[in-house]
């Protein structure tokens, strides 16, 4: 999963100085070496398995205007719907080339854009045999903190959007149909990858559901 961070005028990126920073891990200020990485950072391989994709979308706010420049985070599943973390319990493998999460900014029109693999669904100990249908978690900050939403994104055309007891919780279909992202057949990318598109709608009668909040934002 790769997305945009925080470029720079000429488009490069702002890379912390570690040399004027001060080190994680100081050991005569005692906390920091509980907390700071015991192991080298992780070398993800290009090539994640699974289905390649673009997920895009613009973000607008209530009265239908782009919102430019916000923060846009998003974390999934692999392929084989299992999530890198440390209480993950379901027994699908791991993918060594997919760390699931990214974030990206917005540009001047609203638009975000991120390569991905699609997640698979996924067991939860829920009702003893409920799936998740395939989906991808956002998060936008927004330009104010009345607009941070906090939603998850489907898929069109995917049949166990219906059988699970998370999107159950949505009594308007219209809203369920919001928070599904669309095969955007004219913008897939020939011999590579699927293209999908999600926008999202922060605060006012048409926003995206907040997740938690069936009654929006
Ligand atoms: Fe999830």
């Amino acid at each position: 999963m790769s997305g945009i961070i925080l470029p720079g005028a000429d488009g490069s990126l702002f890379q912390r100085d570690r040399a004027w920073h001060p080190p994680a891990d100081t050991p005569g200020y005692k906390s920091t070496t509980f907390r700071a990485p015991r192991h080298s950072l992780l070398a993800l391989g290009p090539d994640a398995i699974g289905q390649r994709m673009v997920v895009y979308g613009q973000v607008l706010d209530e009265n239908a205007r782009p919102v430019p420049n916000t923060l846009v985070e998003y974390w999934q599943a692999n392929a084989g719907g299992r999530y890198r973390h440390k209480k993950e319990g379901y027994l699908a493998a791991l993918d060594p080339n997919f760390g699931g999460f990214g974030r990206s900014l917005t540009d001047e029109n609203g638009f975000y854009h991120f390569r991905t693999v699609k997640p698979g669904a996924y067991p939860w100990p829920n009702g003893g045999n409920d799936w998740r249908p395939a989906h991808i978690h956002f998060s936008v900050f927004g330009h104010a903190f009345a607009q941070r939403l906090i939603t998850q994104m489907y898929f069109e055309g995917d049949p166990m959007i219906w059988q699970c007891p998370i999107v159950g919780t949505i009594s308007d279909k219209a809203a369920i149909d919001q928070l599904t992202a669309r095969l955007d057949r004219h913008n897939t990318t020939p011999m590579d990858a699927l293209c999908y598109r999600f926008d999202i709608v922060l605060r006012g009668r048409r926003s995206t559901m907040f997740e938690n909040k069936p009654e929006g934002n």
